[in-house]
């Protein structure tokens, strides 16, 4: 495994090398994203990523207890979820880790700009660089879907909590969930990249160096992204590591049959082509689909939905 340094892209050899190497791929994969992951997920530290990690965070949760005195973040990526809780007021003494240095360096600067001390360091969340009862609180955001040994995971964030401290981990994909998003976005990518081809809608063409580019991407993605999950098999794992009152929530329906292929074309056109309009309309859509999911949710089975959040207490 890779570990020294930030690395702003990867070699022929090492893509070839990470095939079979996990981990070395995780570190690939995402030290590429590093950059321009924050642009790529529309990630911001302003209001309305508040309003979401916050949200995720007591649908599962509750608001008991805030601030936490000291929480890790597993697989922190560009800081996404420590940084827009901790602007909510949900923790306060901040560690961040990620397997990517890249990763890690991205959720520094971020905290930077927002004038937070935060602490971060490059770390497995399969082997924790910390002692046994350390943390008040736990988290991570779309993260265990890439640790291979998920159990031996939820075993380390047990280790490294007090006793009665808590974990938290939200926007994990669910099997069904995962199924679905896939295919809309394999539909919306195949059709915007080709009705773009008409010479009429060319100036909404990416370039090909571009759109290779991304399908290389999606190719390593398949790679990196190992587990979907059925929430109950969820709980049950969590519980075989020692965790007690464990709980999960479903969440996006259709938010994410809609969400997913927003996502999808504003990857495959020009960023030019999307101002401001644009982006409140896809965010304000979300919104509302996310309100009628809500609603949905009294009939809809619970696996059915995209995304599952689950939390629990280190004995
Ligand atoms: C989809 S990104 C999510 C990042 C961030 N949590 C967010 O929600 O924006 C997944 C992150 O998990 C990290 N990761 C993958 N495998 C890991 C592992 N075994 N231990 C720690 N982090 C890992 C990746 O480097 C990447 O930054």
């Amino acid at each position: 495994m890779t570990t020294a340094g930030p690395k702003p892209a990867a070699s022929a050899e090492e893509v070839e090398a990470a095939w079979n190497d996990n981990k070395l791929a995780q570190v690939l994969y995402h030290d590429w994203e590093a950059s321009t992951y924050d642009e790529k997920w529309s990630i911001s530290y302003d209001e309305r990523c508040v309003d979401y990690a916050r949200d995720r965070f007591t649908d599962v949760a509750g608001s008991e207890g805030w601030p936490y005195g000291k929480s890790l973040e597993i697989g922190a990526g560009t800081g996404f979820f420590t940084l827009n809780l901790k602007l909510a007021g949900v923790l306060a003494e901040a560690h961040v880790t990620d397997l990517s240095p890249g990763m890690v360096e991205a959720a520094k600067r971020n905290a930077d700009t927002l004038g937070f001390a935060i602490e971060g360091k490059v770390a497995d969340a399969e082997k924790l660089p910390y002692d046994d009862d350390t943390f008040d609180l736990v988290i991570g955001h779309a993260v265990i879907h890439h640790i291979p040994d998920v159990e031996l995971a939820f075993r380390e964030m047990l280790r490294v909590l007090k006793p009665g401290g808590r974990f938290v981990i939200c926007g994990e994909p669910t099997r069904y969930g995962d199924y679905v998003a896939r295919r809309l976005s394999r539909l919306t990518w195949w059709a915007t990249t080709n009705v773009t081809k008409l010479p009429a809608l060319s100036h909404w063409r990416r370039p090909q160096s571009e759109l290779d580019e991304s399908s290389r991407a999606a190719a390593l993605e398949a790679v990196v992204d190992l587990h979907t999950f059925d929430p109950d098999t969820l709980v049950r794992m969590a519980e075989r590591a020692g965790a007690t009152g464990v709980r999960t929530v479903t969440e996006e329906l259709l938010a994410a049959w809609v969400g997913w292929p927003i996502r999808t074309f504003e990857a495959a056109v020009p960023e030019s082509k999307l101002g401001f309009g644009w982006r409140m309309f896809a965010y304000k859509s979300w919104l509302q689909l996310s309100k009628i999911d809500k609603v949905l949710s009294q009939v809809v089975p619970d696996e059915l939905y995209y995304n599952v959040s689950i939390t629990g207490v280190a004995p």
